[in-house]
């Protein structure tokens, strides 16, 4: 099944376009990938792999080209073994297009669906930093993708909280929208008006009556008891995964402090306790990354020096055990089933979403993989990531499609499409008669 992996951070500068090539290109040794730069005001993936590109992001909204004609495989130069023929990118436009990097919906959704065509396993989406349409549409529905963060720059850490925030938003928005099963024809429109003031309370950071969506639970617990909309809730919440990656990685004590305690706390605070966290692995900051970006030739596409090579070999063996192992649970005991009393299940912390459990499971991640250089830093992410994708439903890490808003809204309202479709085919019928 094709998976597509969006890669976003709260704020610019990162290393989101590092991390983006570098994954691909790892992914790419496990089946066909796709790497598209949608950070469309840059470029700089096309200026971060020396390979000419014939056709890019330019060409399929100007001229007409079909994606598929947009693809930039690697030059020998950069590959001269073939060891990355399955990898290929999509490149932004060579300088800035106003109509692409402020992409209006309609072409945003004519790229989602050219996306969605693609013949690739993996598609991999390096997103611009910030928090507008171009970057939350290409986002999945029911997890966060991979955010990417550093210690070197703990603000974005609280801004990638936040792309975390509007993406659960955004679906519980779509599940109480007006027309949605909820509050169908014959639904309750004052519980509906009242979902949705309560939303807007606990989105507002200003308005401090209800902080966080576990305090808008409780609430609405205590006024309407045991019903829909909260077990709608809930299960967003209870499915909804984030996935992140430590870039630059100096050290547990640094990463922890700058980077996942703010994350964590900020989540718990603002948004909800009951979300799973996954630290899929970092990437430790070496110079030999950046200059392998300015000189245009991505890490992973050098040959490793002599020692990392001899490094190489007893670490692979290591890996393959500790692949086992991970330092990790299996991701599906987080699945576990949720308890059947909705009081339980309100009071109920994901255990990952606290901060002791992340520092305990850094300090096993580094205890186990600590010492490990750059490439093993990729080979172990990868090896995660997939290890997830393997293991939970589709929808818990990456997308399987890019949907359009209505798509979504059909996606989450089922009841909705059948009786769509059934007064088309009342309509049909009506015609016919
Ligand atoms: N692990 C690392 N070690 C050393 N330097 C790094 C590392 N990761 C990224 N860099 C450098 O940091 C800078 C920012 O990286 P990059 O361009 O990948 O970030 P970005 O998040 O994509 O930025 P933007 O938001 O501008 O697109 C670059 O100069 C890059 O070479
Ligand atoms: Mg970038």
């Amino acid at each position: 099944m094709r998976r597509i992996i969006s890669i976003s951070s709260g704020k610019g500068g990162v290393g989101k376009t590092t991390f983006a090539i570098n994954f691909a290109l790892s992914l790419s040794r496990v089946a066909p990938t796709i790497l598209i730069d949608l950070d469309t005001g840059t470029s700089s993936v096309r200026n971060t792999i020396d390979t000419p590109v014939a056709k890019d992001l330019y060409h399929f909204f100007r001229k007409g080209a079909r994606l598929d004609e947009c693809l930039t495989t690697l030059d020998t130069s950069l590959d001269p073994s073939g060891a990355f023929s399955n990898f290929a990118f999509v490149a932004g436009p060579r300088h800035v297009i106003d109509e692409i990097t402020n992409m209006r919906e309609e072409a945003r959704w004519r790229l989602m669906q050219a996306i969605n065509d693609l013949d690739a396993r993996y598609i991999v989406l390096d997103l611009k930093a910030g928090l507008d349409a171009n970057v939350i549409d290409y986002l999945p529905l029911s997890n966060s993708g991979v955010l990417v963060f550093t210690p070197h720059h703990p603000a974005a850490t609280l801004a990638a909280g936040d792309i975390v925030k509007s993406l659960l938003f955004r679906k519980l928005r779509f599940i109480f929208a007006e027309g949605s099963p909820f509050f169908g024809p014959g639904g309750d429109r004052q519980h509906q008006a009242m979902i949705n003031a309560l939303l807007n309370q606990v989105e507002d950071v200003y308005d401090e009556r209800l902080k966080n969506l576990d305090e808008f639970m409780s609430d609405l617990y205590g006024a309407l008891g045991d019903n829909p909309y909260l077990r709608a809730i809930s299960d967003v919440l209870n499915s909804f995964g984030v996935y992140f990656v430590l870039n630059m990685f100096d050290g547990i004590e640094e990463s922890y402090q700058t980077t996942i305690r703010p994350f964590v706390e900020y989540l718990r605070t603002y948004v909800s306790s009951k979300l799973h966290l996954t630290n899929l692995g970092w990437v430790v900051h070496d110079q030999q990354i950046h200059e392998a970006n300015c000189q245009r030739h991505p890490i992973l596409l050098q040959s490793p020096s002599r020692k990392e090579q001899s490094i190489d070999a007893i670490r692979r063996e290591i890996a393959s055990l500790e692949s086992a192992i991970l330092g990790l649970e299996d991701p599906r005991l987080a699945d576990s089933a949720p308890p059947a009393d909705l009081r339980d299940e309100l009071t109920r912390i994901d255990p990952s979403c606290t901060v002791e459990r992340q520092l305990e499971i850094l300090q096993h991640m580094y205890h186990s993989h600590g010492q490990q250089r750059v490439r093993e830093n990729f080979a172990y992410i990868t090896h995660r990531a997939l290890h997830v994708m393997q293991h939970l439903p589709p929808d818990s890490f990456g997308h399987p499609r890019l949907f359009s808003p209505l798509e979504i809204f059909d996606q989450l309202m089922p009841e909705r499409a059948v009786e769509e479709d059934m007064e088309e085919e009342a309509g049909q019928e009506a015609g016919l008669l």
